[in-house]
């Protein structure tokens, strides 16, 4: 066994010592999208620092915990919290623990963050469902060597989001009566949020939205064969758009202010995997 397989096992073996829960969906939470967690019944929560090799999530936002448990009566793991490369993460680094999300039994993903809304059809608050991405960090995940038991060397990307789970989503948006938007989720390094010429650039290259996750997750998803449905929060229009500065203080304001949508859309959308 290789070097990160042992280390997924033990991961896997300390994760099952805590909770019997056998786990058919992941999710993963971006800035301020953590409360789906209270929702989570029969609970176990796990520090990413007790979890054998798992780094430790240092954002604001961002709590960095494991929780094993039911969501919707489904069982789930869930990240509150994740792992950035501008944390100083290497992208490996970032999707070890969708890797052991897998090896526990989740086969589905769903994933979350929040965004920049670079189309201008868009506003903050909207929430949208990634339909593709560009991957415009630079890195992934998968370089070095490939590990034949999880994946193959050169993964299909082509429907990197399921399109099943995303005509699943907008069903849902359509009965809870609001609207979904969808589109295209660029993913830059950050920190630094993006000049108002990248956002140009970025439009030009088709993106509807821009963050600083996700893709290196999906991306080992799609390797290790997980479906994969990927929901941002547009938590403010990028960079250059409405002619004021970007914080997180607002990202974090925003999702505050969207929670209860998302919070339904997520909870129905598990029940419905
Ligand atoms: N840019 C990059 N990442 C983000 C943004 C943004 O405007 N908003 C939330 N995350």
């Amino acid at each position: 066994m290789n070097t990160q397989a042992k280390q997924i096992q033990e991961a896997v073996e300390f994760i099952r010592s805590q909770s019997p829960v056998k786990p058919q969906v992941g999710l993963i939470m971006g800035s301020g999208l953590g409360v789906l967690a209270d929702y989570i019944e029969q609970a176990v929560t796990i520090s990413y620092s007790d979890i054998p090799h798992f780094p430790v999530s240092t954002v604001e936002g961002h709590a960095g915990e494991l929780l094993v448990g039911t969501l919707s009566g489904v069982p789930v793991v869930l990240m509150k919290g994740r792992f950035h490369m501008y944390e100083g993460y290497g992208a490996e680094l970032t999707a070890f623990p969708v890797r052991v999300m897998k090896a526990l039994g989740a086969d589905k993903l769903v994933v979350t963050n929040a965004a920049g809304g670079i189309n201008t059809n868009f506003a903050d608050g909207d929430l949208m469902l990634i339909s593709d991405h560009i991957n415009f960090t630079g890195r992934n995940p998968l370089i070095g060597q490939n590990d034949n038991n999880v994946g193959v060397r050169f993964p299909d990307m082509s429907e990197g989001y399921s399109r099943r789970l995303r005509d699943v989503a907008k069903g849902i948006a359509d009965e809870q009566g609001f609207q979904l938007r969808e589109g295209v989720y660029l993913a830059v390094m950050g920190p630094s949020y993006e000049t108002p010429a990248e956002i140009r650039m970025m439009r030009t290259l088709g993106a509807d939205a821009v963050g600083m996750s996700t893709v290196t997750e999906v991306i080992a998803a799609n390797h290790c064969g997980m479906e994969v449905v990927g929901i941002s929060c547009i938590t403010n229009m990028a960079a250059g758009i409405l002619d004021q500065p970007l914080s997180h203080t607002e990202v974090i304001e925003t999702t505050e202010r969207v929670k209860s949508r998302f919070l339904s859309l997520v909870q129905t959308l598990v029940s419905r995997l």
